[in-house]
């Protein structure tokens, strides 16, 4: 009970939960009106048109449902998993595809809808990977933007927040597929 009740921690909004303090980053205020600024922007940039979005599982099922729903022009949805091989610290590179789109994105207009950017390697590929299914274009939606430095440039055209290099959870995204539930993006203190 009680488990999103906020509280001051050392002058910062958060929360003790497993016995880590969880810091707020980006509350849920927050999130609601960005979300909705970037539903506002796609709806204008694709108005007449039907995109496809693209969404990543599993980190981004909560952007997406809130996303959709401030996109108001006919779209359509389809998903995809991906799980990076290699050291579980250093993303190795190598993308392996552990679902794929149910549906063809030929000559369609498609928005991948991605919960973060961190290396950025995940996407690079995810980009790859659907532009050689002859799609009409591929653009990007990513909620947040780390700050690492990164070997190849990431074009987000709508991008929600950019985030220090600290690792995030909550608003979909996990550590070890716990936090997801949390309404607001904290990063876990000491971790
Ligand atoms: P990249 O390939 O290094 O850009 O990693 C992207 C994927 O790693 C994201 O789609 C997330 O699933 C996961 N990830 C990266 N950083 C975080 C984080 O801070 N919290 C939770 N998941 C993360
Ligand atoms: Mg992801």
């Amino acid at each position: 009970m009680g488990l999103f009740k906020l509280k001051k921690i050392k002058g910062e909004k958060g929360l003790i939960y497993n016995n880590k303090k969880i810091i707020v980053l980006i509350d849920e205020k927050q999130l609601k009106e960005r979300v909705k600024e970037l539903g506002r922007k796609i709806t204008k940039d694709y108005e007449d048109k039907s995109p496809v979005l693209v969404s990543v599982l599993r980190g981004s099922f909560i952007f997406i449902a809130d996303i959709c729903r401030e996109i108001k022009i006919p779209v359509t949805f389809d998903f995809m998993a991906v799980s990076s091989y290699g050291d579980s610290k250093v993303s190795s590179g190598i993308v392996r595809i552990t679902k794929d789109l149910e549906f063809s994105i030929e000559n369609k207009e498609v928005i991948i809808i991605e919960d973060i950017i961190d290396s950025g390697r995940t996407l690079n590929y995810l980009i790859k990977n659907l532009q050689a299914r002859n799609p009409k274009n591929v653009e990007v939606c990513a909620l947040l933007d780390k700050d690492v430095p990164r070997k190849t440039k990431n074009n987000i055209k709508y991008k929600g927040f950019d985030i220090p290099n600290k690792f995030v959870v909550g608003y979909g995204l996990d550590f070890a597929e716990k936090y997801r539930n949390f309404p607001f993006v904290g990063y876990i203190e000491n971790e």
